[in-house]
């Protein structure tokens, strides 16, 4: 099978790719990526022999029928990611996470090939923190950033696509990732990277939120088998059972990295903060097979505070970078 990845110079889809091509399953791997900030071209690096890079936008519609025409299925990873810009600056977002999954939908229909696109539990919206209850995939759409509007858009469009249009597609909506090659501008990398440069993590508003952890690994290991044993036209929810609240995390690392564990401050709180993801991975488990390999936190913490230790100069430019935007925005 080849393969045409998208965003795949980004946290996920460079781990996806680094992942397809060590399982030797697929014959030409095929990366398309803007190269925005997010993007970290070093994260390929083991694999430029075996792959094939083409730099360029899912916003280019030529383009994106030219490398659609040549494969057989598409995992479309290429998306703006980070809420908080996307309360900045909502633009790049409907132009990566909307445009481009138009113009990758109509490029599948043309030349009849297969989809998946992966997308968040963000579509959901929020749960309360006593909420017995958890995202399945029959929730209803309530998402509540400029980030999360597109991302839910973007599954209305592809199950249009394969209503309408008879498009082969599939959805995953999976929980927030943390583990190697991660941008240091999320919650993880940032508190790790300021720890290494002696400042304190920040939390923010409360630090009570929750989210629900799953390394990066197990989230592709989910994508690997939705592409080869997902039924087309499902939608699959992927997630590890691993709710923690963000002070719990800071804490944790604090401890990993030989800090005290209040050594942190809490700053202003995001606009509009969800509170809590959560994900029944019931469906997966059972129609898949599929199960999280990364079971112990503490120990992918410890393995990802190694990883971010032990790789400066992967996102030394990046950090100044990021901690430019956060000092505008006062976070
Ligand atoms: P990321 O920001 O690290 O990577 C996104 C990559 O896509 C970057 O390399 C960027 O340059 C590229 N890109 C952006 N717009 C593009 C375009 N128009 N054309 C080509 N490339 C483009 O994001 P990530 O965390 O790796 O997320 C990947 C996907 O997984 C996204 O669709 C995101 O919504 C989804 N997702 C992420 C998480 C998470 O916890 N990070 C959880 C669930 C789903
Ligand atoms: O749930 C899946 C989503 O997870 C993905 O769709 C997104 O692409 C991904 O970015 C992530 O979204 P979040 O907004 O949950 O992730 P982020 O890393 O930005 O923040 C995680 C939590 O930590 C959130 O409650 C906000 C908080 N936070 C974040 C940063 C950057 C802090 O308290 N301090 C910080 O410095």
């Amino acid at each position: 099978m080849d393969i045409l990845v998208t965003g795949g110079a980004g946290f996920i889809g460079s781990n996806y790719v680094l992942q397809v091509v060590a399982s030797g399953c697929y014959g030409r791997v095929v990366v398309i990526d803007s190269l925005s900030y997010a993007a970290n071209v070093a994260s390929l690096a083991p694999v430029a022999g075996a792959i094939e890079f083409v730099e360029g936008s899912t916003a280019d519609a030529a383009l994106v029928d030219r490398l659609v025409a040549g494969v057989d299925v598409v995992v479309n990873f290429a998306a703006e990611s980070h809420n908080d810009n996307s309360l900045n600056d909502p633009r790049p977002f409907l132009e990566s996470n909307i445009i481009g999954v138009w113009n990758l939908l109509e490029a599948v229909r043309r030349h009849g090939k297969r989809i998946h696109h992966v997308s968040t539990d963000e579509v959901f919206g929020d749960l309360q923190l006593d909420d017995p209850g958890r995202f399945t995939e029959g929730t209803a759409y309530r998402p509540s950033s400029p980030y999360s509007a597109t991302k839910a858009g973007a599954d209305h469009l592809v199950r249009a696509w394969a209503r309408s249009f008879g498009v082969r597609a599939t959805i995953s909506n999976c929980s927030n990732n943390y583990g190697p090659r991660q941008h240091v501008e999320k919650f993880i990398p940032r508190q790790i990277t300021n720890i290494l440069l002696g400042e304190k993590p920040k939390i923010y508003g409360t630090g009570k939120n929750v989210r629900d952890w799953i390394h990066v690994e197990d989230h592709n290991r989910a994508l690997e088998a939705i592409v080869e044993r997902g039924r087309v036209g499902e939608t699959y929810l992927i997630g590890a059972e691993c709710e923690v609240d963000n002070v719990t995390i800071v804490r944790a690392l604090l401890r990993i990295m030989g800090k005290p564990e209040d050594w942190f401050e809490f700053v202003s709180d995001r606009p509009g903060h969800d509170l809590r993801y959560a994900i029944d991975p019931g469906k997966i488990v059972t129609e898949l097979g599929w199960g999280p390999e990364f079971q112990d936190l503490q120990a992918g913490l410890e393995a990802t505070v190694a990883w971010y230790s032990d790789n400066e100069q992967w996102w030394a430019a990046a950090k100044t970078a990021a901690e430019k935007v956060y000092a505008v925005i006062g976070r």
